[in-house]
């Protein structure tokens, strides 16, 4: 029993020698779908004052910059179910308006794979390409391929030159299809339809180019109830045709339990460590020497905009604006965490999505840019969670939530980056009264040194960021000599921390 008077006491103690793995900084990734003002009011927007020469918001690239993001999954999500990649490429004047079924809007098509992988290089970043395996199938798939990554004097690959690219787009990862699970997908299948339409389509994608990785779709959130029966089956299928199964979660907190709210990236660590199992599960049944990763690509928060209504059959409706309080960035923050923790097994990650939909920067059409308060957990994450992740040894007093009996005070994950010389901790506090004192112990790392400590701390779970006003910002906490060299650090009831040291 703690004496009143007591603060909450934990430790973090890393060996340089204990490594969970490197960290592939495509776990950093986001997502763009043709969705809402995500494309058209969002990283493009011919009119704006800050227009590229091709239209795309040059404030929005600035800031999406500033997130360092390395890797962007397109063109959907439910869209790409029913997506024809030829209605969005070549002569603009030319390119058919269309029903939009998945989003009940109109597509019109002005922004195809040609702009968007021009935009990708200007926002530093690789293309993640899903295929549409909903209402199409292996045949346009393996076109698509073509088009965007062949070499040869050949139909698809002539038809991207004369759209005005000579070279290859070079597309490296492909996802097959989106969410093929879930009732509401355009196209949706049983996972013995899907395993073999995912087989077969990633059969002629790799024969149009070898050097392709895939994904193929996984449940869309650990609670579907065809969760683990779906993985086994596709994977039993399509095992040795596929690099990465998917993972998909989001959050939210509709009936206001903050506690357990905050602690639902323990939920997501079990996601992670299932669908782990059960690829091995697999491979072991095949006695197969390959391993299957894991691509988290959509992740995130999403709730607050579920009521929204929308005027069905508009251009580029706003949907799905989620704003974002500061308990909302405690939940990301600690999600990025788990990524980081399980970066062994999870290879890809795309916070989904990045501009307009439930997404860290927002824009008014013909107006400014700002972020939200998930952009700051995320660009620290991103910036400075590059290495390897470091086996902790976490101590630290646990809280019961309505799921959970053992969720930690305190959420945690050690980067270590030995081209830096650097030692990344961030840290979590999910008391929502007490302060707790943490102790870290760094063994191998002679000399260690704190030298930033960055706090995200609100004392207004629910604050939110607007174009007008940003409560939630990280602020520089004065490193003192009991951290530089004690390493003893305090932290706030309710906040997000990033602690850094050299040596
Ligand atoms: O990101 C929004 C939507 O969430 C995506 O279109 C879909 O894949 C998921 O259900």
């Amino acid at each position: 029993m703690r004496a009143k008077e007591e603060k909450m006491k934990s430790s973090i103690t890393v060996n340089k020698k204990f490594v969970i793995g490197e960290i592939d900084k495509r776990i950093y990734g986001s997502f763009i779908e043709h969705l809402g003002r995500a494309v058209y009011g969002g990283i493009y927007e011919p009119g704006h004052e800050t227009a590229d020469d091709m239209g795309f918001r040059k404030d929005v690239l600035d800031l999406i910059n500033k997130l360092d993001v390395p890797a962007v999954r397109y063109p959907g999500g439910n869209f790409v179910s029913g997506y024809h990649w030829e209605d969005g490429v070549g002569d603009k004047a030319k390119r058919p308006k269309k029903m939009e079924l998945a989003w009940e809007v109109i597509e019109t098509n002005e922004v195809g794979i040609d702009e968007f992988q021009e935009w990708a290089k200007r926002a530093n970043t690789d293309v993640v390409m899903a295929v549409n395996l909903g209402t199409r199938g292996p045949e346009d798939a393996r076109n698509l391929v073509e088009y965007c990554n062949s070499e040869t004097d050949t139909y698809y690959a002539n038809m991207r030159r004369a759209n005005g690219f000579e070279k290859p787009f070079g597309i490296k990862t492909w996802c097959l299809g989106n969410e093929m699970d879930g009732p509401w997908q355009i196209g949706y299948k049983t996972a013995e339809d899907y395993g073999k339409i995912a087989c077969e389509t990633a059969k002629l994608m790799r024969l149009v180019d070898p050097d392709i990785e895939l994904v193929a779709c996984g449940s869309s959130s650990y609670d579907m109830p065809t969760f683990g029966e779906w993985e086994l089956k596709v994977l039993d299928q399509a095992y040795d045709q596929v690099d990465y199964i998917s993972l998909h979660q989001y959050y939210g907190n509709p009936t206001n339990e903050t506690k357990d709210y905050i602690g639902k990236a323990e939920h997501m660590d079990a996601f992670i460590k299932s669908v782990a199992a059960l690829c091995d599960a697999v491979k072991a049944k095949k006695h197969s020497k390959k391993t299957v990763n894991l691509s988290f690509d959509e992740w995130n928060v999403w709730f607050h905009s579920n009521n929204a209504e929308i005027e069905k059959w508009s251009v580029a409706p706003p949907q799905l604006e989620d704003v974002y309080n500061f308990e909302d960035a405690l939940l990301v923050g600690s999600m990025l965490m788990t990524l980081q923790n399980n970066c062994d097994r999870v290879k890809i990650a795309c916070l989904a999505q990045l501009v307009n939909v439930i997404a860290p920067i927002m824009t008014k059409t013909g107006g400014g840019a700002w972020v939200q308060t998930i952009f700051y957990p995320f660009m620290y994450a991103s910036t400075q969670g590059r290495g390897e992740t470091l086996r902790a040894i976490v101590n630290c007093d646990c809280y019961q939530s309505t799921e959970k009996d053992d969720i930690p005070y305190l959420a945690s994950s050690v980067v270590h980056n030995p081209e830096k010389k650097e030692i990344v901790v961030f840290a979590m506090n999910r008391s929502l009264e007490e302060e707790m004192e943490l102790s870290l112990t760094f063994d191998g790392f002679e000399g260690c040194k704190a030298c930033e400590h960055v706090e995200l701390y609100c004392d207004d779970l629910k604050a939110v960021n607007t174009e007008e006003q940003q409560p939630v910002v990280p602020v520089n906490v004065e490193v003192s000599d009991t951290v530089a060299n004690e390493h003893g650090v305090v932290l706030k009831k309710h906040s997000w921390n990033m602690i850094k040291f050299t040596y």
